[in-house]
């Protein structure tokens, strides 16, 4: 893997740059920049470098079709604002753009296209539609380590038809996370929760030979629970998950990993609702789960207690309403203390764990914070990561 930072003569050079911009916009304003400020090293050395620099990049998942609501103009006005420079949005449909059009047209150094994934063709690992991507530059970085996991044309596609190189942030994490896995210290415990149930039920297997204790909460957390015979109302939850779940649990029992679950859930009728302590077996038909409930709570953090290391990927409940952020603060507070104590060795991983970070103005209380969620749980695992390997 070629990292950016090495190359010369960048000079007008039209560098194609694949970013993760997927930050949290609640009605257009964005509710945590991390993922933006975390790669301005490599803009700022693009631009000192004099490159012409056109960003792709998603925004949630708005599955090949155009959603307003998902446009990454409101991160145009950040990036503008924090880098100081001109960005200007190209909303033209991509498959019919000529980038010596918008060179031309325009005075800015630096462009963004519209969300890739408003076009099928990105998720569909399109050749044609990265033979075209690739066709708007003279490079290819990554620098979008968080995306690595994804075998999408912009992804893993276009370093076919480009030279291709990694970028600064991503060179960063990579870096950590190997350092990570090799240096490891045993009691490990990995707390796993979310939202994105799909992507990361499949990996905690892998992870099980791994780790002596995994956590499951959020999302996740609702498939174990209706698993063990109780019923999760209007939760969140992933369909036809049994059979993995039972692999999960009976994997645990021949690797000694312990696999916990919630004992006590917080549950509301709506996202908005007040919250309301209860027992599994008493969760109604219009209750959905928010939060781990306090018995939950004081068996995880008696866990973080017992543990050398704790990696830890996605929020207890639905954080982004304070009254279900309850368990995933006190989580954090418990990993803080004991880092602080230099009792534990600790990471955290994904955009919902380092927003929820940020407000808690804990980011610098862990080892390492990575922004990266899926791709980092894969990485843990051992998996190679398509992005990566197209960059190799
Ligand atoms: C992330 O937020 O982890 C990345 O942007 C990937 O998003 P995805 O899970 O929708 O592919």
């Amino acid at each position: 893997m070629r990292s950016i930072i090495n190359e010369k003569n960048l000079i007008n050079k039209k560098i194609l740059l694949r970013l993760d911009l997927n930050v949290p916009i609640n009605r257009g304003k964005i509710t945590d920049t991390t993922r933006i400020d975390k790669i301005l090293p490599t803009l700022n050395f693009l631009i000192k470098e004099k490159a012409k620099i056109i960003i792709l990049s998603h925004v949630g998942r708005p599955k090949g079709k155009t959603d307003i609501e998902l446009s990454l103009e409101p991160i145009r006005t950040e990036l503008q604002n924090k880098l100081k420079k001109k960005v200007k949005l190209i909303t033209e449909n991509i498959k019919e753009l000529k980038s010596k059009d918008f060179l031309n047209e325009y005075n800015e150094d630096i462009f963004i296209l519209e969300n890739i994934r408003f076009y099928s063709e990105e998720e569909q690992n399109d050749n044609k539609f990265a033979e075209h991507l690739s066709s708007l530059g003279d490079i290819y970085v990554n620098d979008a380590f968080s995306c690595s996991h994804r075998a999408h044309a912009s992804i893993c596609e276009i370093p076919k038809f480009l030279p291709s190189f990694s970028g600064l942030q991503l060179d960063l994490e990579v870096n950590a996370l190997n350092k990570i896995t090799s240096e490891i210290t045993r009691p490990i415990t990995c707390i796993i929760g979310g939202s994105k149930i799909s992507t990361k039920i499949n990996v905690i297997k892998n992870l099980i030979p791994k780790f002596d204790n995994i956590i499951i909460v959020g999302g996740m957390a609702n498939n174990f629970i209706e698993y063990f015979g109780n019923s999760v109302g209007k939760s969140i939850k992933e369909k036809n998950c049994d059979k993995i779940v039972e692999e999960i649990i009976s994997l645990s029992k021949k690797e000694k990993c312990k696999i916990i679950y919630p004992e006590d859930v917080i549950v509301s009728k709506d996202l908005n609702g007040s919250p309301q302590k209860q027992e599994l077996s008493k969760i109604l038909s219009d209750e959905m789960i928010l939060d781990i409930g306090p018995k939950t709570i004081e068996k995880i953090t008696n866990i973080i207690d017992d543990s050398k290391t704790i990696l830890w990927n996605g929020p207890a409940g639905y954080f982004e309403n304070p009254n279900f952020a309850y368990g995933s603060i006190q989580i954090a507070k418990k990993i803080v203390e004991n880092n602080k104590a230099n009792k534990i060795f600790s990471v955290a991983g994904g955009g919902d764990t380092v927003s929820l970070l940020n407000n808690l103005k804990a980011v610098n209380e862990f080892n390492f914070v990575s922004t990266a969620g899926g791709a980092f749980l894969e990485y843990l695992e051992g998996k190679n990561l398509p992005g990566i390997t197209a960059l190799n």
